[in-house]
């Protein structure tokens, strides 16, 4: 009895430790494809006018995260079309999704106060 839940334990752990990377990781997963993929208009920062784009580029940083993975979704299920983001939501895999979400939406910012 003791080795049977000893032995569904460690299956357990191990299937976990395949299955979930923890938050840290998946954002260190998000900033490579940001760095490989994203950067070239947006920014590796997620600041559009960094990357010397058109002034028709939004910026990611500090964006909601399920704002951002719902936005890739609908361009990968053409909910929206766009002839660029169209394009490149189709080459990311869900878990791409969800990884470049974090890390865009880890990036902190500052808003100042208006008088
Ligand atoms: C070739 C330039 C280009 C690249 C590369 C690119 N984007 Fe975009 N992205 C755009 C443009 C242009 C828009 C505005 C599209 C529109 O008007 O619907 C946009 C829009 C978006 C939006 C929607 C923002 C909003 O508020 O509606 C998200 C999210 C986004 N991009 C994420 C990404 C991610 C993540 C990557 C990398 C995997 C990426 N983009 C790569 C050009 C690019």
């Amino acid at each position: 009895m003791a080795n049977k839940t000893t032995l569904a334990l460690i299956l357990c752990i191990s299937l976990s430790c395949h299955n979930q990377l923890n938050s840290q990781d998946k954002t260190a997963l998000g900033k490579d494809i940001a760095q490989n993929i994203c950067s070239v208009c947006h920014g590796l920062n997620g600041q559009a006018n960094t990357a010397g784009s058109s002034a028709l580029v939004p910026h990611l940083s500090a964006q909601n995260e399920l704002y951002l993975i719902q936005k890739l979704k609908d361009y990968k299920n053409k909910k929206i079309e766009h002839h660029q983001m169209s394009l490149i939501a189709e080459m990311l895999s869900k878990e791409d999704i969800e990884n470049v979400s974090k890390w865009y939406s880890s990036i902190k910012i500052e808003v100042e106060n208006i008088e």
